[in-house]
């Protein structure tokens, strides 16, 4: 039994089948909106934070361009350990004292960072990650995590990748039911 949603998505039950993502909008804003569009599909129904970052990293990861790791590290009380991404493997654990990613965690802000060589303490996992984008997470005034999306190219992410990033975000923390 198949169907195509209005979202795009296409259900061959009781599998997902997700075609490859084509942006329809020429700019980025509307390229975010799309994204939003699909992420809020792709959680339709479903709280569970490590099933719904996943689809988050997948969708993300292939359908911006000029990416080499997009991903979740989530909070575990002491520091940053790492959740859902897709890239190269990563590295597993990072306290709020350290990298981009403590940096967004520990001040609450967005981390927009064009040249990750000029960012004193930056962790570099992929060794051709040149710019950086850092979100902090926070739901129900609880820290859950960061998301995190690297790049090869330098100064990749601008202020409409802060927005749509940041979107993206409210959507997946939407998405959840509960902090487990
Ligand atoms: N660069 C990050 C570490 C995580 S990797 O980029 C996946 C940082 O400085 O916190």
């Amino acid at each position: 039994m198949a169907r195509t949603t209005s979202s795009g998505l296409f259900w061959v039950f009781p599998l997902l089948m997700f075609e490859p993502f084509s942006f329809s909008s020429p700019d980025k804003p509307g390229q975010y909106a799309e994204l939003i569009q699909q992420a809020r599909a792709l959680f339709d129904g479903e709280h569970d934070r490590i099933a719904n970052a996943a689809n988050l990293a997948s969708l993300v990861y292939g359908a911006l361009p000029d990416l080499n790791w997009a991903g979740f590290y989530f909070f575990d009380g002491t520091e940053l350990v790492l959740g859902p991404f897709h890239g190269k493997p990563a590295c597993v654990r990072i306290p709020l004292s350290r990298g981009v990613c403590g940096a967004a965690a520990s001040q609450g802000r967005t981390q927009v960072v064009p040249d990750v060589h000029a960012f004193p303490g930056h962790i570099a996992c992929d060794a051709a990650s040149r710019s950086e984008i850092v979100v902090p997470l926070r739901h129900g005034g609880t820290l859950l995590g960061v998301w995190d999306v690297d790049s090869p190219v330098p100064g990749r992410f601008d202020e409409a990748d802060r927005q749509g990033m940041e979107a993206l975000c409210q959507a997946y923390l939407d998405s959840l039911a509960s902090v487990a």
